[in-house]
């Protein structure tokens, strides 16, 4: 399949998984309304779930059959991935099997290993050319690092992980501590894994050009917003008693929107595959600050850290690179 650069005309072909789940409930209506790829494109629309989940999924696209978007030109409901991922430009990967109480990290990580290996090989065979895959399920770096490694013949560059949404949680906390709107924010970054060591980065930030990192409180920075972001999903389960699902979803849009248009030269964070920056193992994929530039994603480069930066970096390297030494097992079973 030729890519969509090469096609503007031709609808673009977007597959999410997990497609019956809260996450797509609110991700699916989105993209049908052109807040990703824009209002000009049709949109080809596969969802892909587990065979016991299909019906429900079917459900879901006669709601949106019945929303009449003028941009949806066809939905797909399938549970198998070579008819998900066949000729698609995009690639949602929501469905995952989160660590659930009492179940080991190595457990939970074969679990996913299933799913992922299984996903990136359909990927690999199907794929348009110049897919951009994110995975949104948990837990997202690894289950990306899995995927890309799964299909040798995709740019590895074209697997990212959902990390904007721990970007957006820090925007949104850091905007109200300094009473100006998150627009006007610039400079930030989560670093790492979109897990308890991530790590909500001010050192750079600025409002109107001006840094404002001395500005900020460095008890209330270190003690409340590192690791209130770091547990929000944790909080909101609590409160909401569901996993985060319309944030989730926005980030998605956002990510993949800014993939594909750019940033104009804001930073946001984006876990991508480390082609070794900042002391980052190759091929662990980790948040990064990243500029869209002509909708490939950019690490900004040479930026001087700090004791305090280096070491928190340094705890996610460790934690990806344990998931990472157990993902690469998967690969000699399944
Ligand atoms: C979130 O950050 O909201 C989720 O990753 C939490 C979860 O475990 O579902």
């Amino acid at each position: 399949m030729e890519s969509l650069d090469a096609a503007p005309t031709r609808p673009v072909k977007v597959a999410v998984s997990g497609a019956a789940g809260n996450i797509a409930y609110s991700l699916l209506w989105r993209l049908a309304a052109g807040d990703v790829f824009g209002v000009e494109r049709q949109i080809d629309l596969r969802l892909l779930e587990v065979p016991e989940r299909v019906r429900a999924a079917e459900g879901v696209a006669m709601e949106l059959a019945d929303s009449a978007f003028p941009l949806l030109a066809t939905v797909t409901v399938t549970d198998e991935d070579t008819r998900a991922f066949d000729g698609v430009d995009a690639a949602f990967l929501v469905g995952s099997r989160p660590r659930t109480k009492g179940q080991s990290r190595a457990d939970m990580l074969e679990a996913n290993g299933r799913i992922f290996i299984g996903q990136g090989r359909a990927l690999n065979d199907g794929a348009a050319e110049g897919v951009r895959v994110l995975v949104v399920g948990n837990p997202a770096n690894t289950n990306a690092y899995i995927a890309a490694k799964a299909a040798p013949d995709i740019p590895r560059s074209s697997f990212n992980a959902l990390m904007r949404l721990d970007h957006n949680r820090a925007l949104s906390m850091l905007s109200a501590k300094l009473a100006v709107p998150a627009a006007q924010i610039e400079g930030l970054v989560v670093w790492g894994n979109h897990s308890d060591t991530q790590f909500p980065d001010i050192e750079f930030l600025t409002v109107g050009g001006k840094s404002v990192a001395g500005d900020i409180d460095r008890d209330w920075y270190e003690n409340e917003l590192i690791p209130r972001v770091a547990k929000r999903g944790g909080e909101i389960i609590e409160v909401r008693g569901q996993s985060s699902a319309a944030s989730a979803a926005s980030a998605a849009v956002d990510h993949m929107r800014d993939w594909v248009a750019g940033t104009n030269g804001r930073w946001v964070t984006v876990a991508q595959p480390s082609t070794g920056e900042y002391g980052v193992d190759e091929g662990l994929v980790f948040g990064f600050p990243t500029t869209g530039l002509n909708g490939r994603a950019s690490i900004v480069p040479g930026l001087d850290l700090n004791d305090f930066q280096r070491e928190r970096i340094a705890a996610n390297v460790e934690a990806l690179r344990e998931e990472a030494a157990i993902a690469d097992q998967l690969f000699t079973s399944i």
